[in-house]
C-alpha cells in the first residue's frame, strides 16, 4: 500500500481526491487540514471520507507537518487560502499559508529523511493575469490588465498594446507569460517554481497543476470569497439576483471537480507527469452571464429571480482566460469529461440539499471598504 498524503484534504478539491483514492484500495490515505474556521463553520464537514486518516494541522507548522510528510510515499499539497479579494487585504495570511506553507513543505523534503517519490501541487489559472488573445495586425498578443482611468468604458474587451485593435481571446498554453494581478496568484506562482526548483535540484518528481475554475459539489455555499458558480447559486437559491461586474460577456474556464480529481490521480501514477507544469481546464471559454442564466434556469427560478449585471469593474479583474490543454492531453492522456451543461445540473442537484448562508452582501461590503470595486 503506497501512503498518500493530502494536505486540504477536508476542503473541496482534496476530498473528491480522497474519495477516489481510497476507492482504489492501494492506497493508505492521509489528511492534513486545518480546517480554516471560513471554510467549516461547522468542523470537520459530514462529507469527510472515515476511510482516510484525519490528523488536524497546519502548515505553517512545520513540526506538525514535518510528522505526516516523512511517513509518506505521495504528496497531494492543497492546503491553501483561496479567496482572491480576499488576498488583497489579508496579506500577510495569504503568503504565510501559501508561499511559507510551501516553503516548510519544501525544507522538509531537502533536509529531513523521508521517502516521498512525488509530489503534487495545485497550483492557479490565476497566475496568467489576462489570458492569451489574437490581433489582426499583430498576431499573438499577452496584454496587460485593462486600464479603465483613460478610457470611457463603453468597451470592456481588452485592447491590443500596440495598434489598439479589439483582441480576440485565443487559447492560453502554459508558456505564456505570468503575470499574477492579486496577491493570492503571487502566492500560487511562487508556489509553484519553489516547487518545481526544489524537485529538480533534489530529484523529487514534482507536477504542478494549474486549476482553471473548478466547480461541483461541495464547494463552500456559505463561503463568499471563493467560487463564481457556487456564490450565484447560494444567492438565487435565496431568491437574491447574482451580481455580475462589468458586462457579464468576460469568460472563464468551467471545470468540473471530479475532472479535476482525474487530472491529480494520472500525475501521481504517470511518470511522464514529473516536473511538468499543466493546464487543467475544458478549453471552452463559458461567459459569467452565460453562468448566471444557466443557474437560474436549472434553480426553477426564471422569472422570478433576474442577473444584477452593474456594469462596475473590479480592480484586477481579467476579460478572458481559459486554456489551452493541449500538453495534457497529449502527455497524460486527460480528457474533461463533464460538459458545463451536465456539470451544472449535478451541481444543482447537489445543492437542492445542501445549506447555502448568503454572505455575499458582506463580502461585497469589504471589497467596497478597501476601494476594490
Ligand atoms: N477551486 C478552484 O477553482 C481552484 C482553482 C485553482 C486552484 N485551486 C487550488 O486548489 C487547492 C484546493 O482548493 P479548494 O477549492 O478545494 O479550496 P478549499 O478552501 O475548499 O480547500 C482548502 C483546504 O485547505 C485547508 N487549509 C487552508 N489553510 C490551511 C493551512 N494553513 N494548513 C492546513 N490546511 C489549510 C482548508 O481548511 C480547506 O479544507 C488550493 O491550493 C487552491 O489554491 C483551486
Ligand atoms: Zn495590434
Amino acid at each position: 500500500m503506497e501512503k498518500v498524503l493530502v494536505t486540504g484534504g477536508a476542503g473541496f478539491i482534496g476530498s473528491h481526491l480522497v474519495d477516489e483514492l481510497v476507492k482504489k484500495r492501494h492506497y493508505k490515505v492521509t489528511v492534513f487540514d486545518n480546517l480554516e474556521q471560513q471554510v467549516h463553520p461547522d468542523g470537520l464537514p459530514e462529507y469527510y471520507n472515515i476511510r482516510a486518516k484525519f490528523i488536524r494541522g497546519d502548515v505553517r507548522n512545520k513540526r506538525q507537518l514535518k510528522e505526516v510528510v516523512i511517513d509518506s510515499d505521495i504528496v497531494v499539497h492543497l492546503a491553501a487560502a483561496v479567496g482572491v479579494g480576499q488576498s488583497q487585504y489579508q496579506i500577510a495570511k495569504y503568503v504565510d499559508s501559501n508561499i511559507q506553507g510551501t516553503a516548510n513543505l519544501l525544507d522538509i523534503l531537502a533536509n529531513e529523511k523521508h521517502n516521498v517519490k512525488k509530489l503534487v501541487i495545485a497550483s492557479s489559472m490565476s497566475i496568467y493575469g489576462e489570458g492569451l488573445y489574437e490581433c489582426k495586425k499583430c498576431g499573438k498578443v499577452k496584454p496587460p490588465l485593462r486600464n479603465f482611468k483613460d478610457r470611457n468604458i463603453l468597451n470592456w474587451e481588452t485592447l491590443c498594446p500596440d495598434c489598439k485593435d479589439v483582441l480576440k481571446p485565443v487559447p492560453t498554453p502554459e508558456d505564456t507569460p505570468l503575470m499574477s494581478n492579486s496577491i493570492y496568484a503571487i502566492t500560487k506562482k511562487e508556489q509553484e517554481e519553489m516547487s518545481l526548483l526544489i524537485g529538480r535540484t533534489y530529484g523529487i518528481p514534482v507536477v504542478a497543476l494549474r486549476f482553471f475554475n473548478v466547480y461541483g459539489p461541495r464547494q463552500s455555499l456559505s463561503n463568499p470569497y471563493t467560487g463564481v458558480a457556487a456564490i450565484f447559486l447560494s444567492r438565487i437559491k435565496n431568491n437574491k439576483p447574482p451580481v455580475i461586474y462589468e458586462d457579464g460577456l468576460q469568460t472563464r474556464d468551467f471545470i468540473w471537480v471530479g475532472d479535476i480529481v482525474n487530472a491529480c490521480l494520472l500525475s501521481i501514477e504517470k511518470e511522464e507527469a514529473n516536473h511538468q507544469v499543466f493546464n487543467v481546464g475544458t478549453g471552452n471559454p463559458v461567459s459569467i452571464l452565460k453562468v448566471a442564466e444557466t443557474l437560474i434556469e436549472l434553480l426553477g427560478k426564471k422569472g422570478k429571480v433576474h442577473p444584477d449585471v452593474t456594469y462596475k469593474f473590479r480592480k484586477g479583474d481579467v476579460r478572458h482566460c481559459y486554456a489551452d490543454i493541449t500538453r495534457i492531453k497529449k502527455i497524460l492522456g486527460f480528457k474533461p469529461e463533464i460538459s458545463f451543461e451536465e456539470g451544472m445540473k449535478k451541481l444543482i442537484n447537489w445543492a437542492k440539499r445542501a445549506k447555502a448562508v448568503d454572505k455575499f452582501e458582506k463580502a461585497s461590503q469589504e471589497l467596497k471598504k478597501k476601494k476594490l470595486v
